[in-house]
């Protein structure tokens, strides 16, 4: 199927009350606008073109990156005066195009593929002039409503703020996603009005005026409203967070791996988890982390990008790995930082073992070889090479390599002084 699609990416986002465009906001250390963006690539549309305004210069350089999935063209909304008249900056671009036009709103993160693909479908076997993504939702606060005649057919959308008390308590609500038959969209563009509430040119008044000239105009219901969820506040902003971290937790409990509470566990959604491993609560793995099978993390561990954990490694509570490898079978279970490190299998890190990687200038490498045990307390100043079943006395700061074998211990001799007391002056 021939289209094009045009994302909505000009507004500041007043509710998020930040500096940064709220479609720039990082969800999973992405920016919101990348997932839509994304999802509307894997469909193959010819081109996307976006609508951007509030801080262009950085929303285009960020959207830039991905250019290579689709071609992308910019289009400036100078004013933001609506999301109507955001769509008719493209009237350029558009004008020889006459195919559909699939529109979308830059801050809905999490609609998948499959439901765009169903609306793209829905709206071609209807032969619909335009057709609407809308879903059914408990709390419609905030959202457009649906309105339809006693016939069931779609007549309109308001806006909350211009909604009546008995349209609020429709709870059939617009996703702000759309295909359109381009021309006829454009055609009565030209019609809408800023005469509501909020001053603006809403994209939704076409779909009435479409009604008025006998365009048909369809409804595709997306089953599930989380999916068309719209980041307008930090708190919608977290809430899509929390989706995408539970629906990682889902997919690899579903793989076999032990999850104790998906509610805390923040598990980007790249990571891979061999079977067998159990993820205890309250831990957060970054990006570029790969985990064995048989494996036990957390409670409370930090995995940073660049960490591998073999099979059958422990990582325990208050651990914090970054850029390193643990072979198999390796202990690191209490209060440890370790960076830029390679850990041999077998290997035991004691409590509150730190690597010292930086010198406030450079970062260094550390090397635990096979079964090596690394009393509690150490800190080990790299770069350094722990030998192969070394040992290292608790509380050392190691400084040089310790060969093969060998026992490191580097830390001062007590001393017990049995006549402190009486040394001491007495107090006046
Ligand atoms: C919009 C819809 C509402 C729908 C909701 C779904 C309108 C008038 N309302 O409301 O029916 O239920 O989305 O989430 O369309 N934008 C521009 N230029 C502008 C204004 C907005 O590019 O002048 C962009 C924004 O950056 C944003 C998108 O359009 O990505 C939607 O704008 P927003 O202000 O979030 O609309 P809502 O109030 O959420
Ligand atoms: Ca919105």
């Amino acid at each position: 199927m021939k289209f094009r699609s045009l994302i909505l990416a000009a507004g500041k986002g007043t509710r998020m009350k930040s500096d940064l465009p709220k479609v720039l906001h990082p969800l999973l250390g992405r920016p919101v606008v990348n997932y839509i963006l994304q999802t509307v690539a894997e469909l193959g549309p010819e081109r996307i073109h976006l609508v951007i305004g509030h801080q262009a210069e950085l929303v285009q350089s960020t959207v830039e990156k991905e250019q290579h999935l689709v071609p992308l063209d910019f289009v400036l909304q100078r004013e933001q005066l609506g999301t109507g008249h955001a769509v008719l900056q493209a009237n350029e671009l558009l004008q020889d195009f006459s195919g559909i036009l699939l529109v979308l709103p830059g801050d809905a993160p999490l609609i998948s593929a499959a439901t765009l693909r169903g609306l793209l479908d829905h709206h071609q076997s209807g032969g619909y002039s335009a057709t609407i993504l809308t879903t059914v939702v408990d709390l419609p606060t905030g959202y457009g409503r649906i309105i339809r005649n006693p016939g069931g057919d779609v007549i309109g959308i308001v806006e909350e703020k211009d909604a009546s008390d008995e349209e609020r308590l429709i709870k059939e609500i617009n996703s702000s996603i759309y295909c359109f038959d381009t021309p006829i969209l454009m055609e009565c563009l030209g019609e809408i009005s800023a005469d509501n509430k909020q001053g603006e040119y809403y994209l939704t008044d076409v779909i009435k005026i479409l009604r008025q000239r006998n365009y048909l105009v369809g409804a595709y219901v997306a089953g599930d409203p989380t999916e068309v969820m719209g980041i307008n506040t930090r708190y919608e902003l977290a809430q899509a967070g929390k989706i995408l971290w539970r629906r990682k937790a889902y997919e690899l409990m579903s793989e076999g791996v032990t999850i104790l509470d998906p509610d805390t566990a923040y598990i980007h959604p790249e990571t891979q988890i061999g079977p067998d491993t159990i993820i205890y609560p309250g831990v957060m793995v970054a990006e570029n982390v790969v985990i064995g099978s048989g494996c036990q993390v957390g409670p409370f561990a930090y995995l940073r990008p660049g960490t591998r954990l073999a099979d059958g490694v422990k990582v325990g509570d208050f651990v914090e790995i970054k850029n390193s490898v643990v072979g198999t079978g390796s202990k690191v279970p209490h209060h440890s930082y370790i960076g830029d490190t390679v850990i041999g299998s077998g290997a035991n890190i004691g409590a509150g073992t730190i690597t010292c990687n930086y010198d406030g200038q450079q970062k260094h490498r550390t090397v635990i070889n096979d079964g090596a045990f690394i009393g509690s307390n150490t800190n080990l100043v790299a770069p350094v090479t722990i030998g192969q079943g070394a040992y290292i006395a608790a509380g050392s700061t190691i400084t040089k390599d310790i060969p093969d074998g060998a026992l490191g211990v580097a830390r001062s001799r007590q001393v017990n002084k049995e006549d402190w007391a009486a040394s001491r002056k007495p107090k006046s």
